[in-house]
C-alpha cells in the first residue's frame, strides 16, 4: 500500500512494483474515475470534494485484505480516520515523501489536480503538507524520501525493506 502527498511518485512506483513483484495493482483514483465514469477534476467540480472522499472510502472497503496486491492511493486518503484504520487492515503501509522543491518541480508537470488550482501553488502545497504530515506519519509502517531517487530505486528500496521485515 502506497500513501503520500501528490507528486511523491506513488502511481509510477506502484507500476514498477507491479512489474517487479508480479502481483495485482489497485489504484484508488482509477477505481473511482471508473466507477463514476468521469475524471477526478470533474468529480471535484461537479460532485464536490466530500463526494470524492466518500468514494475513496468505498473503494478502500471494496478491497480484500486476503488478496496479495499493490494498492496505490490518492494523497488525501489519510484524511478520513476510517480510511487510516482500513489501510492498516489491508497490509504494510509505505509512505513516499519528497522535499518541497522536488514536489513543486514534479507537480508543475501536470495540471489535472483540482486541489492545486490556486494562485500560489507553493503556498497551497505547504499548507496541505502541514495539515497532512501528522496523518501520513501516523499511518505509515515505512517512510521513504524519494527526493533524490528514481522510481526504480524507490521500488527497489521498498522491496528490500519488506524483504528484511519478514
Ligand atoms: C488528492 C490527490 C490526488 C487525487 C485527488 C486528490 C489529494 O491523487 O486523489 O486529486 O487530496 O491529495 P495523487 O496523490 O495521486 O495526485
Amino acid at each position: 500500500m502506497l500513501i503520500g502527498f501528490m507528486g511523491t511518485g506513488k502511481s509510477s512506483v506502484g507500476r514498477r512494483l507491479e512489474q517487479a513483484i508480479g502481483c495485482r495493482r489497485f489504484d484508488i483514483d482509477q477505481m473511482i474515475t471508473k466507477s463514476l465514469g468521469m475524471p477526478i477534476e470533474q468529480i471535484f467540480s461537479a460532485l464536490g470534494e466530500a463526494r470524492f472522499r466518500a468514494e475513496e472510502s468505498v473503494a478502500l472497503q471494496s478491497l480484500n485484505p486476503e488478496t496479495r496486491a499493490i494498492i496505490v492511493t490518492g494523497g488525501g486518503i489519510v484524511l478520513r480516520p476510517e480510511n487510516a484504520a482500513r489501510l492498516r487492515e489491508l497490509g504494510t503501509v509505505v509512505c513516499l515523501t519528497a522535499d518541497l522543491p522536488t514536489l513543486l518541480a514534479r507537480l508543475a508537470r501536470r495540471s489535472d489536480r483540482p486541489l492545486l488550482r490556486t494562485e500560489n501553488r507553493a503556498e497551497t502545497v505547504q499548507a496541505l503538507l502541514r495539515e497532512r504530515e501528522p496523518f501520513y506519519r501516523e499511518a505509515a509502517d515505512l517512510t521513504i524520501d524519494t527526493s533524490s531517487l528514481s522510481h526504480d530505486e524507490v521500488a527497489q528500496s521498498i522491496q528490500d525493506s519488506l524483504a528484511r521485515a519478514v
